[in-house]
């Protein structure tokens, strides 16, 4: 009898344990998948869109000391085009991400290797000058998606990120 008790026991704190974990685990999914107003979500990042027209330069600066983020790293065709479908909400101007060309060299500003692109032209070309990447966001171009590479200095919006789980304060 006491062995039978004691079996109950222990199967009804098995049961009130996991049923615990559980709605722990759900709590945490929620609470951090998310980003804050005005951000969206891609992977593990949330991005923002900022229709302000600067060069490259000031672009990587104002991510970086305004928002507290990076100019945009896309790693994969499943962020580009999640970047890509939220683009349609952005009004149409081309705009700037973290990739530069600088001697023969694509460097990402935020330093990630760079392992997916997506330009639009075929081939790299050796450029003398430095050359920075948008995204192309002319819905009827037959470019809209892929990527470009255009002086620096060309003042266009840029999409700016920082990691889904980070907390800041602007
Ligand atoms: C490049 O972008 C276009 C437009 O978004 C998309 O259709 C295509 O699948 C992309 N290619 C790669 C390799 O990601």
């Amino acid at each position: 009898m006491l062995k039978l008790i004691s079996i109950v026991c222990a199967v009804i704190f098995l049961v009130h344990f996991t049923t615990a974990q559980e709605i722990g685990d759900e709590i945490r999914l929620h609470s951090t998948a998310k980003c804050q107003k005005g951000w969206f979500a891609a992977g593990d990042n949330c991005y923002i869109y900022v229709d302000k027209k600067t060069s490259w330069y000031n672009a990587v600066h104002h991510c970086n000391t305004v928002l507290d983020s990076h100019l945009a790293t896309i790693q994969s065709a499943e962020i580009n085009k999640m970047i890509i479908d939220e683009s349609k909400r952005f009004g149409g101007s081309n705009f700037y991400i973290g990739l530069l060309h600088t001697n023969d060299h694509l460097v990402w500003s935020k330093g990630d290797s760079i392992s997916y692109t997506n330009f639009s032209e075929m081939n790299l070309k050796f450029y003398v000058v430095s050359v920075c990447a948008v995204v192309n966001n002319i819905p009827a171009s037959a470019d809209f998606g892929k990527w470009s590479r255009i002086p620096c200095q060309q003042e266009q919006p840029f999409l700016c990120m920082r990691p889904q789980h980070a907390i800041y304060t602007m």
